[in-house]
């Protein structure tokens, strides 16, 4: 099966849904890389794997040697590269030594960076020299900061206003895609109607293009999810059951049986 590519995902735009996970590791890339599009090695490895309190703590390091795992780790699935916050907000130059690095490294097919129109400068400089760019609108993570939280975005008609701008402005930069994050439904819709290519939801709206998920959510790993999370499996109690098994069996010298020793 040949690796999808940017422009095949863009041209899917108002067609069949992009189903879209967040990866981080080799065998979990293998595991989702035969049912998706594109595998999202997000910067929410910040929580998922590495136990921060936000994304704001994640190194260029991080990404490079996670994007790496999962581009071995998939075949068929486009995968994209969060940039880390402080990469590449500082200027086009910045962003684009960063991207590139990344594109380098992990061989991804693309980076995403969360952001409007400030950001649209920096989108078009990447773009035009051969960095794909997915955009992230709405509720940005790395803006925590200044946001005080992860509440729903566009309650006030100013914030939805300006949401549907930012993501006009980082369509019209030339993003293949943007992430739509956290925001009242009305406004994913406008969105995925305004914008030439294909919007992924998340806390959003099934009218958008596609969908995509933090795939430790969404197996049931964590206790505590946000309100748009649905949980496909129970993954802690299957980890759970098995390691009870496995330290009831060691403590009553269960295991090891004949089968798992090499006798002689
Ligand atoms: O980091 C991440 O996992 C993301 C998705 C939730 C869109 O940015
Ligand atoms: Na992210």
């Amino acid at each position: 099966m040949k690796r999808l590519t940017v422009p095949r995902i863009r041209q899917r735009k108002g067609g069949e849904p992009i189903v879209m996970l967040t990866a981080y590791t080799v065998r979990m890339a293998q595991l989702l890389d035969p049912h998706c599009d594109m595998l999202l090695v997000g910067d929410s490895l910040a929580q998922v794997i590495y136990g921060l309190p936000h994304t704001v703590g994640v190194t260029m390091d991080m990404m490079a040697l996670h994007g790496a795992a999962v581009v071995r780790g998939s075949y068929h699935a486009a995968v994209i590269v969060d940039m880390p916050f402080g990469s590449y907000e500082g200027s086009p130059q910045q962003a684009f030594d960063n991207a590139a690095r990344l594109l380098k490294e992990t061989g991804a097919a693309a980076v995403k960076v969360e952001g409007g129109k400030v950001l649209a400068p920096t989108i078009e400089f990447l773009t035009q020299r051969g960095i794909p760019v997915m955009g992230h609108v709405g509720l940005t993570p790395q803006a925590v900061n200044i946001l005080g939280g992860y509440g729903v975005r566009g309650k006030s008609e100013e914030e939805a206003r300006s949401i549907v701008e930012d993501a006009v402005a980082v369509a019209q930069a030339g993003a293949f895609s943007i992430v739509i994050e956290g925001v009242l439904e009305s406004i994913a819709i406008e969105i995925t109607e305004k914008v030439a290519c294909p919007t992924i939801g998340i806390g959003a709206s099934a009218q958008c293009d596609g969908q995509v998920l933090v795939t430790d959510d969404m197996l049931g790993m964590f206790e505590r999810v946000p309100k748009f999370v649905k949980r496909f499996g129970d993954m802690a109690s299957v980890v759970n059951g098995a390691v009870k098994d496995y330290a009831d069996e060691v403590r009553s010298r269960s295991f090891p049986t004949d089968d798992q020793i090499y006798a002689g």
